[in-house]
């Protein structure tokens, strides 16, 4: 298991595509925008995603569950590592994107904000025991 250290500078880049994603988040209700940037194995782009809230607040789809089902979509499986940004000292992705995450990549590699400093953990670390069928 990948223990928790500072990115490197390909995670930072990463974590930057993020940071323009979330521009084009839709978040007028909690005013956190939040993007993500998925790196696919073999495929230089990677797929983002941004966070789309509603007026009924239960309907809101975290960032990095819209840029895995993006990916899905465009017929990706294999994803290498995942950075989410927004605007605030500690942005880990929440517990239901981290279930979601490790259907597809266990071995994933989360980028993320963490009071203040860029880290990269894996997924295994801030989820060891997933649900499985
Ligand atoms: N949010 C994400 O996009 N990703 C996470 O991992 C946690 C939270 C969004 C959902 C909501 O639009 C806003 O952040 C505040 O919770």
């Amino acid at each position: 298991m990948l223990p928790m250290r500072p990115a490197t500078p390909d995670e930072a880049a990463l974590h930057e595509r993020a940071r323009d994603a979330a521009r084009s988040a839709h978040a007028p209700y909690s005013g956190l925008a939040v993007g993500a940037a998925l790196r696919v194995s073999g495929v230089a782009e990677p797929v983002l995603g941004v966070n789309v809230e509603n007026a009924s607040f239960g309907l809101t789809s975290c960032a990095e569950r819209n840029a895995v089902f993006a990916a899905v979509t465009m017929g990706h499986r294999d994803f290498e590592a995942i950075a989410v940004h927004a605007d605030a000292d500690s942005v880990a992705p929440c517990g239901a994107c981290r279930q979601v995450l490790a259907e597809f990549s266990p071995e994933l590699t989360v980028v993320y904000s963490r009071r203040g400093s860029l880290i990269a953990a894996s997924l295994e670390e801030l989820l060891p025991e997933r649900f499985v069928l």
